[in-house]
C-alpha cells in the first residue's frame, strides 16, 4: 500500500473496501489491491469557482484550450465525409472522416469571414461555406474561392481550415486545441491500463442522453465523484449500496482519480442496517428487476448477498452478449468503479455500469450545462455493430426515469441526484463569501480536481 499521508489513511471507514475485497471471490486485478489516499490539502473552495463570469472565462481560455477532452466515439461518423459538431462554451469544431478514413477536426469557423460552417451533424463531400461559397476538402484544403480575381492577394494555401489535434483511444476520439499539448497516452495516466478490460473499441451507443442543466458543469461532475451524499440522497432507493468506499488518487497524477463503492453488505453507518434477505429482495426488485431472474429467492444458510448479486450479473452479462470472458471477480460485478479523466469524464469499470458521462460549459453561460450520458454495451458477438442510438435530448425538468436512457431503477437514482443540482445554483449564489468546505476523504477527488484546474489556470 502506498501511503501519501497517513492521517489520510487513518480516517477511513473502521472496515475497508480492501477488507470487503478480502472475501471476495477472485482474480481481483493487482491494481484494485492498491490503495492511494490524497494527502492533507486545501480544503475549501471559493464560491466564485462556480458563479464568477471571469472565473468561467478563465476556464475558457487557459483550462479548456489546453486539455484533451472527448468530442465523439469513431462509431458516430464511420463513413467518409460524416461530420460531427461538437461544442464547447464559445468553442466549436467539425469532426469529419476524411478520404482516407483517418478522421480530422477543425474549427468551426470560416477563413473567410467567419460564418460558423456547420450547425448540425450532417455527411457531406466538401465542407462548403453558406455564406459566400468558399470551399474545403474534407482534408482541410481549401477548394473553391468564389470571385477568385477579386483574391490575387489571398495566399490560397495558407486558408486551409484551422486543425485542432485529434487522437482514439478505445474508439473515443479526443481533441486538443494546444498544439504543444502532450500526447493522449502520456494525458491519459493509467486510465487505458486499468480500463482495458471494459473493451470499450467493442462497445456501441447503445443510448444517448443530452441533458440541459441549470448548474456549472463542475457542480453536476462533482455530483459523481464522492459517496458521502448516497445514505441521504439516494438511501431509502439503493439500500444495497453500502458506505463503504475507497478513494484513490496515485502520486503524481493529475487527471486521473478513482473510487471504488462496495455493493451489497449489510452495513451502514447513517442508513439502517439492512439483512442480507432485504439486500437480495431490493436487488431483485431493482437490478435483476424480476424479470430476469425471477423473484428473490430465499438466502441459504451460509450464503452472502454479494456473492448471490454477483454470480446473477455474471450470468446476465453472457446471456447478454454471448461473450466467454474470464469470469470477472465479485467487485467488477457489482461495484461501483468509478474513474474521472480531467476535465470532464466519468467512466465505470467492470459489467454493472456501462454509462460513460461527460460535462461541459452550455454555450458561454457558467451557469448552464451539458450533460452527456453515452449507454455503451457490447456489440453482441459474432453480430454486426448496430448503429448508434439517436441522441434523446432533455431539459432542465426532463426526468431519467420518463427518458428511458438508463433502466428505471437507475433512472430513479439520477433523478435524486438532478434534483440536488437543481438546487445548487441558487444556494451557492445566495451568499456571497463563505467558502464551501469539502471532506478529507470522500471529497478527496473533487479536491483533486480543483487542485488540477487551478494548476491550469496559474500557468
Ligand atoms: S464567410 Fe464563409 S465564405 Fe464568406
Ligand atoms: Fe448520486
Amino acid at each position: 500500500m502506498s501511503e501519501q499521508d497517513s492521517s489520510a489513511c487513518a480516517l477511513q471507514r473502521p472496515i475497508s473496501y480492501q477488507q470487503v475485497l478480502d472475501a471476495d471471490m477472485g482474480p481481483i486485478p493487482a491494481d484494485m489491491r492498491e490503495s492511494h489516499p490524497l494527502g492533507a490539502g486545501e480544503m475549501h473552495i471559493d464560491r466564485h469557482v462556480y458563479t464568477s463570469v471571469d472565473f468561467h472565462q478563465r476556464e475558457m481560455d487557459k483550462m479548456w484550450s489546453k486539455v484533451w477532452q472527448m468530442a465523439c466515439r469513431e462509431e458516430q461518423i464511420p463513413e467518409v465525409g460524416d461530420l460531427l459538431v461538437y461544442e464547447l462554451g464559445n468553442y466549436s469544431f467539425i469532426i469529419v472522416r476524411t478520404e482516407d478514413r483517418s478522421i480530422k477536426a477543425f474549427f468551426n469557423s470560416c477563413r473567410h469571414r467567419g460564418r460558423k460552417l456547420c450547425s448540425e451533424d450532417t455527411n457531406i463531400r466538401e465542407i462548403r461555406c453558406p455564406s459566400h461559397g468558399f470551399s474545403w476538402s474534407l482534408d482541410g484544403e481549401l477548394l473553391h474561392v468564389p470571385a477568385k480575381w477579386d483574391f490575387e492577394h489571398m495566399d490560397k494555401a495558407s486558408r486551409r481550415l484551422l486543425e485542432v489535434k485529434v487522437a482514439i483511444w478505445a474508439g473515443f476520439v479526443f481533441i486538443n486545441m494546444d498544439p504543444a499539448s502532450e500526447p493522449l497516452e502520456v494525458y491519459l495516466e493509467v486510465l487505458p491500463t486499468e480500463l482495458e478490460g471494459n473493451r470499450y473499441q467493442s462497445k456501441y451507443i447503445a443510448a444517448h442522453s443530452q441533458h440541459i442543466l441549470p448548474a456549472n458543469w463542475k457542480t453536476v461532475m462533482e455530483s459523481f465523484m464522492e459517496g458521502l451524499h448516497a445514505a441521504e440522497t439516494h438511501g431509502h432507493a439503493w439500500a444495497h449500496l453500502s458506505d463503504i468506499l475507497q478513494y484513490d488518487i496515485r502520486p503524481g497524477a493529475r487527471h486521473v482519480s478513482r473510487s471504488f463503492h462496495a455493493v451489497g453488505l449489510p452495513v451502514g453507518e447513517d442508513k439502517p442496517a439492512l439483512s442480507e434477505q432485504q439486500i437480495i429482495d431490493q436487488f431483485h426488485r431493482n437490478v435483476a428487476n424480476g424479470r430476469a431472474v425471477g423473484p428473490a429467492p430465499r438466502l441459504v444458510e451460509g450464503t452472502t448477498a454479494r456473492r448471490y448479486m454477483a454470480d446473477v450479473m455474471r450470468l446476465q452479462h453472457k446471456l447478454k452478449t454471448g461473450i466467454d470472458c474470464d469470469d470477472p471477480s465479485d467487485a467488477e460485478a457489482i461495484d461501483v468503479l468509478q474513474y474521472s479523466l480531467f476535465p470532464n469524464l466519468i467512466m465505470f469499470r467492470g459489467i454493472s455500469l456501462p454509462p460513460v458521462l461527460r460535462f461541459r460549459p452550455n454555450k458561454n453561460d457558467h451557469n448552464s450545462c451539458i450533460f452527456d450520458l453515452f449507454y455503451l454495451v457490447d456489440v453482441p458477438k459474432g453480430g454486426m455493430r448496430p448503429a448508434p442510438a439517436a441522441t434523446i435530448h432533455m431539459g432542465p425538468d426532463d426526468t431519467y426515469e420518463a427518458a428511458g436512457v438508463l433502466p428505471d431503477w437507475l433512472g430513479y437514482i439520477y433523478d435524486q441526484d438532478m434534483d440536488n443540482i437543481k438546487n445548487m445554483r441558487e444556494g451557492l449564489k445566495a451568499v456571497n463569501d463563505d467558502p464551501l468546505v469539502l471532506s478529507a476523504y470522500h471529497e478527496s477527488r473533487i479536491r483533486h480536481l480543483h487542485a488540477t484546474l487551478m494548476s491550469y489556470l496559474e500557468r
